[in-house]
């Protein structure tokens, strides 16, 4: 008997959208529903994606076109790697989360670098691998912030109100270009914490009932 694949289910939002906690709690339900499951982010904490973290924090500085290589480079080692690749983890039918996909790499780069030559470097991945559905958790980016200020003495790259009011228009017309490609859910990240688990437990819980699809 084959084993069923496992499913991917990616987060995307803004700095300081709350994805973290999100992403904790539905690992929670998934597991108390007895699948198997693995959580992981990008920037990933290989190579590539720790010279990432570094120039986040200001430590390197790299040009935007050649942090959008890079950020293409760290997401195909995430998922092909011959060791513990995503598309291994989801054959062996383990399901994966991930903090942030292609559309963050769109959203985000896209600001300073053309949009079709970053669909151009990300189109091995987006070939490769398919989300289940990208979860958005949508909040206001002078929240973001405040929440961003409280949590941290510093802040990186992108986190200030011009880039991630930007960032967040870019992922609303991306929303638009892939409504019938891509399974995309908007939730409300200004509710209570257990709300916002609440309505992404109710959109994906069909993944993980058993023979079950969404
Ligand atoms: P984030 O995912 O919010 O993690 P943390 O809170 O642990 O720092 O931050 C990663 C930053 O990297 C965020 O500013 C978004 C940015 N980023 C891109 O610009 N492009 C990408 O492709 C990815 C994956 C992240």
């Amino acid at each position: 008997m084959s084993i069923s694949k496992g499913h991917f289910i990616v987060f995307e939002g803004i700095d300081g959208s709350g994805k973290t906690t999100q992403i904790n709690l539905l690992k929670k339900h998934i597991e108390a529903n007895n699948f198997i499951c693995h959580e992981t982010k990008e920037p990933t904490d290989g190579v590539v994606g720790s010279l990432l973290r570094q120039c986040l924090a200001g430590k390197v500085q790299m040009d935007e076109t050649a942090l959008a290589a890079l950020f293409a480079a760290d997401r195909l080692d995430h998922i092909l790697n011959d060791k513990d690749g995503l598309i291994k983890k989801l054959e062996k039918g383990i399901s994966v989360i991930s903090d942030r996909y292609i559309l963050s790499t769109y959203a985000y780069q896209s600001v300073k670098v053309p949009l079709k030559w970053v669909m151009d470097l990300n189109s091995m991945a987006a070939g490769k691998l398919r989300p289940d559905c990208h979860i958005f958790i949508d909040i206001d980016p002078d929240i973001a912030l405040n929440r961003i200020a409280k949590g941290r003495e510093s802040t990186e790259l992108f986190e200030n109100k011009k880039r991630l009011t930007e960032v967040r228009n870019r992922y609303f017309d991306l929303f638009k270009q892939f409504k019938d490609t891509e399974n995309i859910i908007i939730v409300d990240g200004m509710q209570r914490i257990e709300k916002v688990s609440d309505d992404i437990w109710k959109k994906v819980s069909g993944y993980f009932t058993t023979g079950g699809e969404t």
